[in-house]
């Protein structure tokens, strides 16, 4: 029995953007203590932009696919966007994950903010209140730790 969405064997099976990028803008590393998985995605800003993105993962299968398909939504994106994207958008555009597996997009999402922070704290730009309350909101009470 299949439990996994046609979309997200895809994306497992040809995960998109991975590896490293050369001088990347923000760096974001996270790891899940419970399942010991962990992520990093680095990223490219041109004009507050994510002009470009990659990720490496010591994890799952879902983690496979839930990174790859986090950077096909937020390349391209400004980082206001891109700080927008949650979890659960993640699952919906991989047409769904095994409630199980719902932790391995938290370090997807995860990993992609860190690496937006980390481009803030590099270039010494203030978040806005707002975003800083959405991301403390979404890593509420989950399980991923910066690294
Ligand atoms: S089981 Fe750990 S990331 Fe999927």
């Amino acid at each position: 029995m299949n439990v996994y969405s046609r979309k997200c064997m895809e994306h497992f099976r040809n995960p998109r953007n991975v590896g490293t990028i050369e001088n990347p803008d923000g760096v974001g590393r996270v790891g899940n203590p419970v399942c010991g998985d962990l992520m990093e995605i680095q990223i490219k800003v041109e004009n507050d932009t994510i002009s470009d993105i990659k990720f490496r993962t010591f994890g799952c299968g879902a983690a496979i696919a839930t990174s790859s398909m986090i950077t096909e939504l937020a390349k391209g994106k400004t980082l206001e966007e891109a700080l927008k994207i949650t979890r659960g958008d993640v699952a919906d555009a991989l047409e769904g994950l095994p409630p199980i597996k719902m932790h391995c997009s938290n370090l997807a999402a995860d990993a992609l903010h860190a690496a937006i922070m980390d481009y803030y704290k590099r270039t010494g730009k203030k978040l806005e209140k707002d975003d800083v309350q959405r991301v403390e909101g979404f890593h509420d009470g989950e399980e991923s730790t910066e690294i």
